[in-house]
């Protein structure tokens, strides 16, 4: 079966669940489940139950996909996404972000948990991703390419986009909440970095470094998407103390931050 022929069976099967055409999709990264509380719910898919869906395995990811709507625009979110540590070929991580365009999304939003490298950063920022280093992870595009969904060479000077970076900006300007602003470098993980590798992605131009995030941004850009990104800065990889890292750890500063991701992903809808 083609990867056309799968999506195709996979968008086929959602659009006969639910009649929304979101234009908006949301992707959930860890410790933000309860983002789910902003999103007026139609209807809640399990991941098991869409033909040719990867199935979320990792604890603090609950792997459904989400119809309904916030501000009263339609939205389209994965609670859950999928890493490529898990095992999952890097065509099945970016999977739904595929059936989301095809079911009509243009614009994504989506959230991760980070390491903060740079200097000046602490755990629980929020920090708007400006623009990401992927040459350390598996590019999704490697393989035949489709020319339906997009170019074989795609341009990558733009990744973010900058009128929604602008309106972040200027939302957690009125709402009195700090942003830090950087670029996320993409990890295939699942280990934790060493300290050599945080100052090694620091010296690189990363601010942030995180397991997600860079392989949906690819092909979202590959299909002419709109793209936004944030990391939750859940930790920090250069520090002089003691410097072990917990998942539990990640996934509190994560929830502690969520109100703010929620606040701007909210108002960035509003305001599209
Ligand atoms: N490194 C990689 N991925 C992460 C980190 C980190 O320090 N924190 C949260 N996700």
């Amino acid at each position: 079966m083609t990867l056309m022929d799968r999506l195709a069976a996979a968008v086929s099967d959602i659009k006969m669940r639910q009649s929304s055409s979101p234009r908006i999709g949301i992707v959930l990264g860890s410790g933000l489940g309860n983002f789910k509380r902003q999103i007026r719910v139609d209807i809640e898919i399990p991941y098991a139950e869409i033909p040719h869906f990867p199935v979320s395995t990792v604890e603090g990811h609950s792997g459904t996909l989400i119809f309904g709507t916030i501000a009263d625009v339609p939205v389209v979110a994965m609670a859950g996404r999928f890493h490529f540590y898990e095992g999952y070929d890097a065509s099945d991580v970016v999977f739904p972000i595929r059936v989301m365009k095809l079911l009509g999304v243009d614009t994504l939003l989506l959230s991760n948990a980070a390491g903060g490298v740079t200097p000046g950063f602490r755990v629980g920022d929020v920090m708007l991703i400006r623009d990401h280093i992927s040459l350390s992870i598996v590019n999704p595009l490697i393989g035949i390419n489709e020319p339906s969904l997009g170019p074989r060479f795609p341009d990558m000077s733009r990744p973010y986009d900058p009128e929604l970076i602008g309106m972040a900006r200027e939302i957690a300007r009125e709402k009195g909440f700090e942003l830090q602003e950087g670029v996320y470098y993409g990890v295939t993980g699942p280990t934790y970095e060493t300290r050599a590798e945080y100052r090694m992605i620091h010296i690189l131009g990363g601010d942030a470094v995180g397991m997600s995030t860079v392989q949906e941004v690819i092909v979202a850009v590959h299909m002419g998407m709109r793209v936004f990104g944030v990391s939750i800065i859940t930790d920090l990889g250069i520090r002089e103390e003691e410097n072990t890292i917990t998942h539990e750890e990640v996934l509190e500063a994560a929830a502690a931050a969520e109100p703010r991701v929620a606040e701007l992903f909210t108002e960035l809808i509003r305001r599209m």
